[in-house]
């Protein structure tokens, strides 16, 4: 291993162990059960929960260890049947799939038809649609760039307008919007993928501002690297992954209290570093260039 590498896996080993201390500090800073589900409860809806091992799920098992009933909103029919079905079982709680493709411009009416009966407490936007191959900008079809923006900026868009103003007339709620550490700046070789999840950070970072003074709560997420794919992840430098359960904790812990939560402190460190220690080009290089290794371009 390469001196540079070894002080890297030091200085990401230094800082998990420091992170774990950090995360059993923080667990004391967590909102009282019954304050979080009068206002965030009795209902959420958490999209793009259908897949065990993904972000959503996490959501789901959190919110439903709190008592909270649930609305999942995938594409994927079995997974999310198997979701529903682990969720009842283990947490008493009620829970109704919809399989929807939130990429259809006509979406709306057949979630509302599920939730016109149901408060709806918390909307978490959490689906996303990519294009695995991660192509070049230029080198992804049209068709599929189009796509992209239909589900994770269009999509996004017209939950939030729904939901938001329903708890706003209901007088209570929360709102978390799933962007990414690339939506912070230009990422290539997920460059529409970064430019999407941009317009949610934005998207969110508005409308927090324009509810601030309301009793509805907006957060926007920009998770680094979570452990959700399998192995894909795996030509990362292991320090810079995270669990999904802790990203989920230190996100439902930080609802109302911030309006951007960067999960963890290897992130919260590499985007301090992007943001004060290099100028913006070279944080768009560094990144670019963890792509190439992380995704063998
Ligand atoms: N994992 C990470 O490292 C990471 C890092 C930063 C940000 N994030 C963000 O975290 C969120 C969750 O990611 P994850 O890694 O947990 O991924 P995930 O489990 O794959 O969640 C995304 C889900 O959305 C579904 N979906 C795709 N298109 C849809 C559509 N048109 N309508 C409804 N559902 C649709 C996906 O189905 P298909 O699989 O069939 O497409 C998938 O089940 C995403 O917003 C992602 O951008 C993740």
């Amino acid at each position: 291993m390469g001196k540079g590498l070894k002080s890297l896996v030091l200085a990401g080993t230094a800082v998990t162990a420091g992170y774990y201390l950090w995360q059993q500090l923080q667990g004391h800073t967590e909102m009282n059960h019954a304050t979080f589900v009068k206002k965030y409860g009795p209902w959420a809806i958490v999209t793009g929960a259908a897949r065990e091992e993904g972000l959503g799920y996490g959501f789901a098992r959190q919110l439903a260890g709190h008592h909270i009933n649930l609305v999942l909103v995938d594409i994927r029919a079995d997974e999310l049947e198997a979701r529903a079905q682990e969720l009842r079982a283990r947490y008493h709680v009620n829970v109704k799939p919809v399989v929807l493709d939130l990429g259809r411009p006509d979406f709306l009416p057949e979630l509302t038809a599920v939730t016109n009966d149901l408060e709806i407490g918390l909307l978490i936007c959490n689906h996303m649609f990519l294009d695995e191959g991660t192509p070049a900008i230029l080198d992804m079809d049209l068709a599929t760039h189009h796509a992209m923006i239909d589900v994770n900026a269009r999509g996004y868009t017209t939950l939030v307008y729904e939901y938001g103003r329903k708890m706003l007339s209901q007088g209570h709620g929360g709102i978390i919007l799933v962007s990414s550490q690339a939506g912070l700046h230009g990422t290539a070789y997920t460059g529409a993928y970064s430019a999407n999840k941009a317009f949610q950070l934005m998207l969110g970072e508005s409308l927090w501002y324009e509810l601030r003074q309301t009793n509805v709560d907006v957060l926007v997420l920009t998770p680094g690297l979570t452990r959700t794919q399998g192995d894909n992840l795996d030509d990362y430098p292991p320090f810079m992954l995270m669990d999904v359960e802790p990203v989920v904790r230190e996100t439902l812990a930080s609802l109302g209290k911030q309006h951007l939560v960067i999960p963890g402190p290897v992130n919260k460190i590499m985007q301090f570093a992007a943001n004060h220690l290099m100028s913006r080009e070279k944080a768009i290089v560094t990144s670019g260039d963890l792509m190439v290794q992380g995704l063998g371009k």
